[in-house]
């Protein structure tokens, strides 16, 4: 079984979205997708309602996901480790405990061929369309993704 963690600050736009998309692209028994968030200020809560509906338009339900915060087990606990954006990045590789553990950590935009998409933007305090754009883009990126795992 290959085990993937999608992680972004607060695990309740970005990572959650990219979790449902991921896991509707890869087989449930080989695959275990999970995800969580660098801060902790949304621990046990759902989504954001923006984030359900997004997916919810695409036909994917992610309304059971409840946040959690990254820990430094989630490097033995995972194959590999997508983050949204540089500050996830550095967030989640300052824990790393030695190179086995940076290694699978990457930018979910870099499997995009386009040096310009960095970062998943936050949409936090965007308004729908903002949260659109996000699922278009992780939903391209996840494809590569899914190919490449
Ligand atoms: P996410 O978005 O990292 O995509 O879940 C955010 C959600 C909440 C906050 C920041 C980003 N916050 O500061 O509460």
């Amino acid at each position: 079984m290959t085990r993937v963690l999608m992680v972004c600050l607060g695990n309740i736009c970005r990572s959650p979205l990219a979790e449902g998309i991921l896991r509707s692209k890869l087989p449930s028994p080989d695959y275990f997708i999970d995800s969580a968030g660098t801060g902790n200020y949304h621990v046990g809560s759902p989504p954001d309602p923006r984030s359900i509906e997004v997916a919810r338009k695409h036909n994917l339900d992610i309304s059971y996901q409840r946040a959690r915060q990254f820990s430094i087990q989630d490097f033995d606990k995972f194959d590999h480790i997508f983050v949204m954006d540089r500050s996830n990045f550095q967030n989640v590789v300052k824990q790393a405990r030695h190179d086995n553990d940076i290694a699978k950590v990457k930018k979910i935009l870099d499997f995009l061929d386009d040096e310009q998409l960095i970062d998943v933007p936050d949409p936090y305090h965007d308004n729908d369309e903002g949260f659109e754009q996000v699922f278009q883009l992780l939903d391209s990126a996840c494809l590569v993704v899914s190919k490449s795992i």
